[in-house]
């Protein structure tokens, strides 16, 4: 399976992503990276691997993915023959324009065990409601805000005297296992059908 990573940071999760494809437990190849923030450290993950990244052009709009914006991505990520759409911190709302390139072919992961707590600093929303745990989520992408059908979600303690860095830590921890498996998992039930 031909993947797509779409990412604004790090990239740590396409990182895990890339060592369980290395280690042979995940069957697929990463054909492209692309993020809007020319800065992340996710488009230098790609490039010192040798993976063709670029930066999407969302003309000058903060927050918004403007539709030509989206257009131009689906069309980028199909040139590249890219099959399944990992969205890997990835900080603006995908709508129609590249739901409808890959029907039920993106997916995100999520910093909490949905639907609670989405949108930003999902790790921070589970520290100010005072919850004993919270976790993270692979699902689909639909037009919501972290909406879209569950793939998997495991939980992850909140512990006493946690702050938002070691609890996102202990979260990303377990992301960096459950992503690569759910998009085994997805890769499975797409050569079903
Ligand atoms: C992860 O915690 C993910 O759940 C959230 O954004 C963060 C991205 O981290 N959507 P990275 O860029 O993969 O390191």
């Amino acid at each position: 399976m031909v993947l797509g990573i779409l990412g604004s940071g790090s990239g740590s999760n396409m990182q895990a992503i890339l060592d369980a494809i290395d280690a042979g437990t995940l069957d697929a190849r990463i054909a492209l990276v692309l993020s809007d923030n020319p800065g992340a450290f996710i488009l230098e993950r790609a490039r010192a691997r040798g993976i063709e990244a670029g930066v999407i052009d969302c003309g000058g709009f903060k927050t918004k993915f403007p539709d030509e914006a989206q257009a131009a991505t689906a069309a980028r990520l199909k040139e590249a023959g890219v099959e399944l759409v990992c969205l890997a911190g990835f900080l603006r709302l995908v709508k129609r324009p590249l739901l409808e390139a890959f029907p039920r072919r993106i997916i995100n992961i999520h910093p909490s065990l949905l639907p609670r707590f989405p949108g930003l600093e999902a790790w921070k929303q589970a520290l100010d409601a005072g919850v004993p745990e919270t976790g993270c989520t692979v699902h689909f992408v639909d037009e919501g805000m972290d909406t879209g059908p569950v793939i998997v979600q495991e939980s992850v303690p909140v512990l006493p005297g946690d702050t938002p860095a070691t609890l996102h830590a202990r979260i990303q921890t377990v992301e960096h296992r459950l992503y690569p498996d759910a998009v085994g998992r997805v890769i499975v039930e797409n050569l079903k059908c």
